[in-house]
């Protein structure tokens, strides 16, 4: 038995009220559908704070009246008096209540199914991690990227969703609801991001060994600073240039990483894992676990399977700690 259990059989669990405050602290942050970042998940929380509130009025209500007539006024009542009680507490109140609430939520719906009025983010979910394309107005071939969506503020983004083998979710609770991505079909979310800031998506069906580990990073970031990204994104790789970076790349191409990954601008132009192209302008590494950083890179690279069961990428774990520093060196470079 755990340390854990064995307390628990010490003396009786603690209020509910008390622990509400610690599992509430779990709420904050940047993957929180209560800290709404955008219109949609603004509308969400909205809906959400006043079903709460009218929960907390009924359950106040209720408890009320069920102390006072068993502990204040206990006298009988007439069957007519309990008739009325129940037609009206019983059938007229939550039909009008929850008539109300589904005539709001239905009025809120087309908002929420709004089409994009920009750019179009096409997002295949990959085993496990975020295949993305960015395809703004008028654009002929797509900007690839991975594990990452960022949105100009301000606009509606429309994500074209897609998967390939299993089925996942997409979801930024931050920014907005979740949407199922189903392979063999098209299925559509539109955000409105307002605030900029690092938001955190997940995904939000059970998919497999690594479901808990596909995650992703959503930056919500002002319109300006969002298109010099995008132009510098659509950009080739940039080249080596210390010994370090010159040997990471020699050792990418005699390890036969570009059979899978592509580097625009160089000969590596592999499609079975993520584009590579700007690695180090990313803010996570792995689908939202890891770091774009050395230390996490060479990890990553030489135990891909023990931090991510499943996952397609074999572990380099024949590469010497100074072949993997660098490749972490190129990979690094390349922002
Ligand atoms: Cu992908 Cu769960």
């Amino acid at each position: 038995m755990t340390r854990c259990g064995k307390q628990a059989t010490r003396g009786p669990a603690p209020p509910a009220f008390l622990v509400l405050p610690l599992m509430l602290g779990a709420c904050e942050g940047r993957q929180s559908a209560l800290m709404p970042g955008g219109q949609d998940a603004s509308q969400l929380f909205l809906i959400f704070m006043v079903m709460l509130g009218g929960a907390v009025v009924l359950w106040v209500a209720l408890n009320g009246m069920f102390y006072y007539f068993t502990q204040v006024n206990r006298r009988h009542f007439a069957l007519r008096h309990g008739n009325r009680i129940i037609i009206g507490a019983g059938v007229i109140l939550p039909t009008v209540v929850v008539g109300a609430l589904l005539a709001w939520g239905l009025s809120i719906m087309p908002s929420q199914r709004a089409r994009g009025d920009g750019l179009v983010i096409r997002v295949n979910a990959e085993e496990w991690w975020w295949r993305v394309e960015y395809w703004p107005p008028g654009a002929e071939a797509p900007i690839a990227s991975a594990n990452e969506i960022r949105f100009p503020a301000g606009s509606r983004t429309e994500l074209q969703l897609t998967a390939s083998t299993y089925i996942h979710s997409l979801w930024i609770p931050s920014l907005g609801g979740k949407m199922d991505m189903i392979p063999g079909r098209q299925t559509v979310l539109t955000l409105h991001p307002d605030l900029e800031g690092f938001y955190r998506g997940q995904c939000a069906e059970f998919c497999g060994a690594s479901h808990a580990l596909m995650a992703f990073e959503a930056v919500v970031m002002a319109p300006s600073a969002f298109d010099t990204w995008l132009a510098s994104q659509a950009t080739p790789a940039a080249e080596p240039v210390t010994q370090d970076q010159m040997q990471g790349k020699s050792i990418f191409r005699r390890e036969g990483c570009g059979a899978c990954h592509t580097i625009r601008g160089t000969e590596f132009t592999g499609a079975v894992g993520p584009d590579l192209t700007h690695l180090a302008s990313r803010a996570s590494l792995a689908a939202g676990i890891m770091e774009v950083e050395r230390d996490d890179l060479m990890t990553w690279i030489a135990h891909t399977r023990e931090i991510k069961p499943q996952v397609a990428m074999p572990a380099y774990d024949w590469l010497s700690p100074e072949e993997l520093a660098a490749l972490a060196a190129y990979l690094e470079s390349l922002e």
